[in-house]
């Protein structure tokens, strides 16, 4: 373990994962939804950005400055490269907290973003984040912080603890962390395997852990196996952030805004007798056996009339970000696979097919003659968002000015999946955040940008990218062995690119 790493895993990169949490621009939807004012965001600050794919991304496609810091200096360096391809002006190191806390010319900001840190560090780590949210958020501005919370990790702690104890005692730090994990792995199997009375107390013990096994090395390393691993319960949280004078807004998770279609009736009621809102939502985590909360604090939090709330609501711009035909009437909330009703969503999303942006005040206008109610389209919006059919929309003026940025961004990041699967998302200026995009769409649209139009020819373009690499397609577990077999293939997924994604970059101006 490296010197300034303070036990945290430095010797495995982090996954470059995009977080649509970390996106300012969903804040308002939330915020309104729960009758606040929310800020406008000009200075924003994520704090431990990883690979720094979402700081990147959200400093190239909005008017956002954007700050950061990542004390892992490989993937702060990758970061670096990224926002210097892009020429988005992101402020991006490699220092600790602590050092981060104490730099000279950091703005104040309106939004702090944490996410995948806090109950990964030290308890000195989390004073020194909440002492900097304390002196650096400004006034009405915004936290977002996720972490890992309880009830949700009570049964399965302990298979974690075996997880590090393992590494510890049998695994040679020499060997590298992946061979510490795969270690640890194979012990925690054989012991469920042998039935030991602990997994018989939650049968899903046994089955999360089969899970883990499918689960990238890069996350286990960051999720399981450092040094500091401290699920939190909600009121805890609440104390820690105290001395930051932040208050509690809403969660950062549009489907937890609909209890609805979250729990039962009996189970919404019991919640709604409970007078006090931090406690409520304690409890409210022991309804659905919460494992991860992403929330929204406030430093002062202001209440808006219902009139203030409709207004400004109707205002927000939305667009489909993905093809209508990805749609398919269901949503998975907390109790299970709930379907969405027709009725509401059938003209919704035939009115947004076009994939160009509305206000929702303009969308429930058109959609009123069909019998859908404007509340009905907001949580329609929300929930369709929380599904990534859906996001806001930036104004014109805005996305004209931060699409050679976004363009310069996307060329980078379809240049690396030549390589590799490593990044699957881009910049739309449109929306201001991340689309997804798998490696074979990346490459299909930067062989558009070079000019090939044809279905065989964009076939031939990423298999020649492949080939020269000695890659090849897996379909359905099988790896494809012969070249006109892979062809074939990438025809297909170009077809269906050409058809059903093409369309909605180019809306994005993705393309
Ligand atoms: C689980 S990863 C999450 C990364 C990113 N936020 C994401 O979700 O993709 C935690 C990150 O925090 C960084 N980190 C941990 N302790 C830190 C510290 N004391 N100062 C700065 N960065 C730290 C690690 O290098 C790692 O990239």
């Amino acid at each position: 373990m490296a010197d300034w790493s303070a036990g945290y895993v430095a010797d495995i990169g982090y996954t470059h994962g995009y977080y649509h949490e970390l996106n300012p621009l969903r804040i308002k939807l939330a915020f309104l939804h729960s009758g606040l004012a929310c800020p406008d965001v000009g200075t924003a600050c994520e704090l431990g950005f990883g690979q720094g794919l979402s700081t990147n991304i959200h400093a190239a496609a909005t008017l956002t400055r954007w700050y950061g810091t990542d004390f892992n200096p490989s993937q702060a360096a990758q970061a670096c490269e990224m926002a210097e391809a892009a020429g988005s002006g992101a402020q991006l190191f490699d220092d600790a907290f602590a050092e981060f806390a104490n730099r000279p010319g950091l703005p104040d900001f309106d939004f702090i973003g944490v996410h995948g840190i806090w109950s990964w560090v030290s308890d000195e780590n989390r004073r020194t984040i909440v002492d900097f949210i304390r002196r650096k958020l400004k006034v009405g501005g915004v936290l977002y912080i996720s972490y890992n919370t309880q009830p949700g990790w009570a049964s399965f702690a302990p298979m974690r603890h075996l997880l590090t104890a393992h590494a510890a005692s049998q695994g040679a730090e020499g060997r590298g962390i992946v061979n510490q994990i795969e270690g640890a792995l194979t012990f925690g199997k054989e012991l469920l395997a042998l039935h030991p009375r602990y997994a018989s107390t939650d049968p899903g013990i046994a089955k999360r852990f089969e899970q883990l096994g499918a689960q990238n090395r890069s996350y286990l390393a960051h999720e399981y196996f450092n040094r500091d691993w401290h699920p939190m319960h909600f009121s805890t949280m609440g104390e820690w952030l105290d001395p930051a004078k932040l208050q509690y807004a809403c969660s950062a998770n549009y489907s937890d805004h609909f209890d609805n279609l979250n729990m039962s009736e009996e189970q919404k009621v019991f919640l709604q007798n409970i007078p006090d809102r931090m406690f409520r939502e304690t409890v409210r985590d022991f309804m659905v056996n919460q494992t991860f909360r992403r929330d929204y604090w406030v430093k002062g939090a202001r209440v808006l009339s219902p009139l203030e709330v409709s207004e400004l609501i109707g205002k927000i711009r939305v667009i489909l970000v993905k093809h209508r035909s990805a749609f398919t009437y269901q949503i998975q909330m907390d109790g299970g696979m709930v379907e969405l009703s027709e009725t509401i969503y059938r003209p919704l999303l035939d009115l947004l097919a076009d994939y160009q942006p509305r206000t929702l005040k303009e969308i429930a206008d058109t959609l009123a003659p069909h019998g859908v109610k404007f509340n009905q389209v907001i949580e329609a919006a929300m929930l369709l968002s929380r599904i990534g059919q859906l996001a806001a929309a930036q104004d014109a003026k805005v996305v004209s000015e931060r699409q050679a940025v976004t363009a310069r961004l996307n060329d980078y990041i379809e240049g690396k999946a030549r390589s590799g699967a490593d990044i699957s998302y881009v910049a739309s200026p449109v929306t201001g955040g991340g689309i997804m995009l798998g490696r074979f769409n990346a490459l299909f649209a930067k062989a558009i940008g070079e000019g090939l139009e044809d279905v065989d020819a964009l076939a031939n373009y990423v298999w020649s990218i492949l080939q020269a690499q000695g890659q090849c397609l897996i379909v359905k577990g099988e790896r494809l062995m012969e070249p006109a077999e892979n062809i074939a293939e990438l025809k297909r997924n170009a077809q269906d690119f050409l058809e059903k994604q093409m369309p909605v970059l180019r809306a994005l101006k993705v393309m």
